[in-house]
């Protein structure tokens, strides 16, 4: 508990040489990335290779159950949650990050899901979620520079700045995902209200997080980050997925909201790890998150003053 609540006020954990992550970073290299070895090809970039070989691993990645077990085993291992079963995650996912991709348009109905995203612009993932208790897990699978990989924006965790909480909303986005229709895959960061010099400040504040294979990093979900735009010439390999503890949700314990304004808690995203294969809607939910889904479903996050 000591550590989540660490996390809730901003701190940042990094678990070096955990054994099933480096378990996983090798099942990747030996089994899962020479499915589709171009992406990883000297020269290979965003523009040049077709985006269905990005699509076609990320889906593989997903459905691979050694992929899952591990990541139990990595949650596990990690004790960041010290009752497992208190523990709910949503889906593993595989980031793919070619150079040259630029920043995904989170507009483009290939990016609707999250599944395939790439490049993410600077976000809060509890902008879309507003789920207080969301803590973000990040890892490498392969090696990893300042120029490919993820930024934090640390001051920013308790400073606000504008987005389009106001006028987003999921239950928007599934029906237009159902339509097959552009929608925004998540709220967005409004650089336009902020002026050149707090735009400066804002950037001055990035802080790429350089970890090895084995390393995995924990955040809460209510920090600012996004993806360092790769021009390296070089691939990003990474893997992630978001946890809940449901023991804080029912106590009430998170980080603070600062700026988000959409509508609804999206606890339903998320799954027991241990009674369900990740995503999977199978009627195998926890009694206690469920119970806490009818609870909270109603509210939506409290303004800040
Ligand atoms: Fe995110």
């Amino acid at each position: 508990m000591e550590l989540r609540r660490e996390l809730y006020a901003g701190g940042i954990k990094i678990f070096k040489q955990l054994g099933p992550a480096i378990e996983l970073c090798d099942y990747f290299v030996k089994n899962i990335l020479p499915r589709k070895p171009s992406l990883n090809a000297r020269g290979a970039t965003h523009a040049n290779t077709p985006e269905n070989e990005r699509v076609v691993l990320c889906e593989m990645f997903e459905a691979d159950k050694q992929v899952m077990s591990l990541w139990k085993q990595i949650i596990t291992e990690a004790k960041v949650h010290e009752i497992p079963k208190l523990a709910s995650w949503d889906r593993v996912r595989l980031r793919v990050q070619q150079s040259d991709g630029g920043v995904d348009n989170v507009h483009d109905t290939l990016n609707s899901t999250g599944r395939f995203s790439s490049t993410l612009p600077i976000h809060r993932d509890t902008w879309a979620s507003n789920v207080m208790q969301q803590l973000n897990w990040w890892m490498p699978l392969l090696p990893i520079d300042e120029n490919r990989t993820l930024k934090l924006y640390p001051a920013y965790f308790s400073r606000p700045v504008p987005n389009t909480t106001h006028s987003w909303s999921l239950d928007e986005l599934r029906k237009y995902r159902k339509l097959g229709e552009a929608y925004p895959q998540l709220p967005e960061f409004f650089p336009d209200g902020m002026t050149d010099e707090e735009l400066m400040q804002l950037e001055e504040d990035a802080c790429p997080i350089v970890i090895d294979p084995g390393d995995v990093l924990v955040f809460s979900s209510s920090h600012l980050h996004g993806s360092v735009v790769n021009t390296c010439g070089l691939t990003r390999f990474s893997s992630e997925v978001r946890t809940v503890d449901a023991a804080d949700v029912i106590n009430d314990v998170g980080a603070a909201n600062v700026d988000g304004f959409s509508p609804g808690c999206h606890l339903k995203w998320f799954r027991s790890i241990y009674e369900c294969e990740p995503g999977v809607n199978n009627g195998a939910t926890s009694i206690n998150l469920t119970r806490l889904i009818q609870q909270h479903e109603p509210n939506s996050p409290k303004k800040p003053e």
